[in-house]
């Protein structure tokens, strides 16, 4: 079979982003179906060419893989309305929680790889997880992670990995968001605009990544080569350690994974 066709289900911020970095490059906006249910906000991808919808039914039919990019919360009333339309189609699941044995359950006619994506996609310099070929035709699979591979880098990673994987990957750019605001409003106490703050934490993390992925050195390497002893970093990160920064992560982890277990099955 020539998998091509692809129908979305849910055309907000996630299929948007995974959309703008896989059209034109591993699919034709005429190969899209994206059903949501207020067209507004699909506009842009309406301009593209892409074929919008608010009938559900409609994008399952459309797709030869179809992409469930629905809230978790709202995944099975979407799943008793379009299931007897997946039939021997390939089903990709962004929804937290969600697991490939529960989705293989409730969709065993279907072929199930979840991916696990986050929202920097839409700039091409996103992560995905996604689980493994594992029954997947290997065809389908081969066009269904191309679509996230345009967009940054793709991990393959165990199905029971999934939730686990959520706070590293799905939810981390909100952890960076929140320290680059925390770091801004710092800097404006200390009369230095805020909106430059951000741009300058911004960039040094742009700077900061693109080191850990090139320079082959551990983030402990790097965290060393910007401390002098005695010096201005080092009296910075004895605060981290001194009011336990690693415990809040690690709290930060254990209800994220939580939380995902609860929204999911
Ligand atoms: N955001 C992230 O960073 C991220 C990262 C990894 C995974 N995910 C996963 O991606 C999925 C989507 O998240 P999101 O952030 O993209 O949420 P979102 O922006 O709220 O997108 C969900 C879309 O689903 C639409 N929708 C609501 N009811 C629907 C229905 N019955 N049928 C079809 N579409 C319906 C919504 O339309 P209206 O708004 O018009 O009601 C909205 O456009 C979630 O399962 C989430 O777990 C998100």
């Amino acid at each position: 079979m020539n998998y091509k066709r692809l129908g979305v289900i849910g055309g907000g911020n996630m299929a948007q982003a995974i959309l703008r970095g896989a059209i034109n490059t591993v699919i034709w906006p005429d190969e899209i179906c994206v059903s949501n249910p207020h067209l507004q906000n699909l506009g842009l991808l309406r301009n593209q060419g892409v074929k919008v919808t608010t009938d559900n039914r409609e994008s399952a039919a459309f797709g030869d893989v179809v992409l469930l990019a629905v809230k978790p919360q709202i995944l099975e009333s979407v799943l008793d309305e379009i299931e007897d339309l997946l039939v021997k189609k390939t089903v990709v699941s962004i929804a937290a929680g969600y697991s490939q044995d529960w989705l293989r359950q409730r969709l065993p006619q279907s072929y199930i790889i979840c991916a696990m994506p986050n929202l920097p996609l839409t700039l091409g310099k996103g992560a995905t997880a996604i689980t493994p070929m594992d029954g997947v035709p290997r065809d389908a699979y081969r066009f269904a992670s191309s679509l996230f591979i345009r967009s940054g880098g793709t991990f393959i990673l165990p199905a029971d990995k999934m939730n686990d994987v959520i706070p590293v990957n799905g939810s981390s750019p909100a952890f960076f968001f929140r320290l680059v605001e925390l770091m801004a409003q710092e800097a404006e106490h200390y009369g230095i605009q805020k909106d430059m703050a951000v741009m300058m934490a911004a960039q040094s993390m742009a700077g900061a990544a693109e080191m850990l992925m090139k320079c082959g050195k551990t983030p402990e390497q790097l965290t060393q080569d910007v401390c002098s002893p005695g010096g201005t970093t080092i009296a910075a990160l004895s605060a981290f350690d001194e009011m336990g920064l690693d415990q809040m992560v690690h709290e930060a982890f254990c209800r994220c994974i939580q939380r995902a277990g609860e929204l999911g099955k």
